[in-house]
């Protein structure tokens, strides 16, 4: 069902805030399970249809899974090398992670391979190379990626040309149960990364140096459960903190890493805003009108966040003077600038560089939101508004941010979330 979110904009955001756990660390943490050959205990996995995803391909390789709050049960004794249709795998592009998961397992694993998304063209060329190099046969044909090592993965020397997330992952998935050390070179750095390793390790694998971005893996025979709690998410995290400096406000963000949002807090501080961390806490008050702050180049981690891009990109639609922000990771990642546009921001791209020139006031509007985090940038925008915003096809956000109506009205938003028919009865 198709759904809205309907905002009045214009209310100062204030109060405290739990953050959920990462939906970056949780789907590929779920993923790993497969390699275990008990029960996992994953706590503080966000309830989002992303994991939902996740979860039914567990539940499709043999896995029994089961959800008790925000606890999530994988029991993968009974898991079975099953190929991963098209229905499971395009629900969410990231389930490319399965790959390395099901290879490491059986030595064979097949799936309907990820298409594009709505932030461009997403190639797994970084996967399936580092792949090859265990000893894994890669074909491609009618839409189904077959990978195959019969006689078992063998380590290897892996140095990545770009530190991509997922292909990490997938290296590490496939070299926890591999024959011999594997050595990866260049390795994202992401917490996410380190997150997983966590898992990994308790789960029995020998993982050293994740987080440095050269990581040492050697290969252990089988691998069990364990009770593992998920990071809080960094990103949702710093994106409320964007949401309530855009109205002015002022918010606690409680039990977080504060060192995960390191990499963007320079951009609240140089816009004024007032950042005091005490031990797991941040709070950030915002001043009655933001300044516009240097350059922003989306980088691996440590560097500003991708994922950040729109939802700051937002807050600078609003600040005083111009903001230049380069988009370097991804190559279609400003579908939100129109939409930000239709707000009354001002904002053009040229290439991979917008420029955001800050007004004084954004007003409400119906738009529609393009992706994950450029939904939650129209979101905020929509809160900073004057007057009435309708943000649609919200099935975006909901991937990512847990019950995302019900946090902001804690921090006195004023926002619904409204079912298709019920907007068009209400429209009548
Ligand atoms: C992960 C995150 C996503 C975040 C991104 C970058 C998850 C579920 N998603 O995505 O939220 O925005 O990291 O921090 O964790 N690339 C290739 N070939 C490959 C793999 C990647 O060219 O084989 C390119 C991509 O097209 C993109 C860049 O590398 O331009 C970064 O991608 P990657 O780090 O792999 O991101 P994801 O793991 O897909």
């Amino acid at each position: 069902m198709n759904a809205s979110f309907e905002i009045t904009g214009g209310k100062r955001l204030q109060g405290e805030i739990s953050i959920q756990g990462a939906k970056n660390s949780a789907l590929p943490i779920l993923a790993a399970t497969v390699l275990t050959d008990g029960v996992s205990e994953i706590r503080n996995c966000p309830a989002l249809s992303d994991v939902q995803a996740t979860l039914n391909i567990l539940r499709h390789l043999g896995c029994e899974v089961s959800r008790k709050g925000n606890t999530v049960f994988v029991n993968s004794q009974g898991v079975q090398n099953k190929p991963i249709p098209e229905d499971l795998m395009h629900e969410m592009r990231s389930s490319i992670i399965f790959l390395g998961a099901v290879l490491g397992r059986f030595g064979r694993a097949e799936m309907s391979a990820p298409g594009g998304c709505e932030i461009g063209l997403r190639p797994i060329d970084l996967h399936l190379d580092a792949l090859r190099k265990f000893g894994a046969s890669i074909s491609e044909e009618h839409g189904k990626i077959i990978c195959e090592c019969p006689s078992g993965l063998r380590a290897a020397d892996i140095t990545l040309s770009f530190p991509s997330v997922g292909a990490t992952e997938n290296i590490m998935l496939a070299a926890c149960t591999a024959e011999g050390t594997t050595t990866l070179f260049n390795a994202a750095r992401e917490p996410e990364i380190s997150d997983l390793a966590d898992f990994l390790n308790a789960s029995g694998a020998w993982i050293q140096g994740a987080g440095s971005g050269e990581m040492v893996i050697e290969g252990v025979r089988a691998l069990s459960g364990c009770r593992h709690t998920v990071i809080p998410d960094r990103i949702v995290a710093t994106s409320y903190l964007a949401a309530a400096a855009m109205t002015g406000g002022c918010v606690r963000l409680k039990d977080i890493i504060p060192a995960h949002i390191g990499p963007v807090l320079p951009i609240f501080r140089e816009s004024g805003c007032d950042v005091q961390v005490k031990g797991r806490d941040v709070c950030c008050t915002a001043p009655p009108v933001l300044r516009a702050v240097k350059n922003i180049r989306t980088m691996p981690y440590p560097g500003f966040p991708t994922d950040m891009q729109a939802p700051i990109m937002a807050m600078m639609s609003v600040a005083e003077g111009t903001t230049v922000i380069v988009e370097t990771i991804f190559e279609s990642r400003y579908k939100h600038v129109s939409e930000l546009n239709r707000l009354g921001a001002h904002i053009r791209v040229e290439g991979r560089a917008a420029v955001v020139e800050g007004v004084r006031q954004l007003t409400g509007a119906s738009v529609v939101s393009p992706d994950l985090r450029g939904g939650f940038a129209l979101v905020a925008a929509g809160l900073a508004a004057k007057g009435k915003t309708t943000v649609k096809e919200i099935r975006h956000i909901e991937r990512g941010y847990e019950d995302i109506c019900a946090a902001l009205t804690s921090l006195g938003a004023e926002i619904k979330r409204m079912d298709e028919h019920v907007r068009q009865q209400s429209n009548e």
